[in-house]
């Protein structure tokens, strides 16, 4: 039974780290997958990266489909980017260790992914549309690099302190 993992929050370190590479696909890291699936499901995300979840390791999980559509979960190990598309897209992004804060951020229109699957076989996927801005976001997560850091200095100060806001809030009211 997949267990649903916390899920960490900027200022973590572990967001701003670099993830390793998997050496071999082996049980734990299966696990790991299936853990992180049920986790990105419970808090209704598009994509989640070992970072958020303490795992330095190159994993990430992304369900891009739409409301009403069948799920389409895709376990990527090791995953890279190998071709983008010159056309880019801006498009408002949120992540589960920004919550509830968004902001457009400009990524390409397509990408092509190479990455290893849950059996240890080597894929490639063409995506478009979300699957490829979730591509981008969650490669970014395992080199350390969120979102936000896509906004002016003004933009990102702003949508922090709004955050911070929020937080106290919460805080207060369930004192
Ligand atoms: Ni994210």
């Amino acid at each position: 039974m997949a267990r649903v993992l916390k899920v960490l929050e900027v200022p973590s370190p572990a967001l701003r780290a670099k993830a390793q590479p998997v050496a071999a696909v082996d049980d734990d890291i299966r696990r790991m997958l299936d853990d992180m699936l049920a986790t990105m499901y419970a808090h209704n995300g598009v994509g989640l990266s070992g970072n958020q979840v303490g795992v330095l390791k190159r994993v990430a999980v992304i369900d891009a489909s739409g409301d009403g559509e069948p799920p389409r979960p895709y376990k990527l190990v090791n995953p890279r980017i190998t071709g983008v598309s010159a056309e880019t897209i801006g498009h408002n992004e949120g992540c589960l260790s920004v919550p509830k804060e968004y902001a457009c951020v400009d990524r390409h229109v397509s990408v092509t992914a190479a990455y290893t699957d849950e059996n240890g076989a080597e894929r490639t996927l063409a995506a478009d549309g979300l699957l490829a801005i979730a591509l981008q976001h969650e490669l970014d997560h395992l080199d350390g690099k969120l979102f936000i850091d896509y906004l002016t200095p003004f933009k990102r100060g702003r949508l922090l302190r709004h955050l911070e806001k929020r937080r106290k809030k919460e805080a207060e009211e369930s004192a």
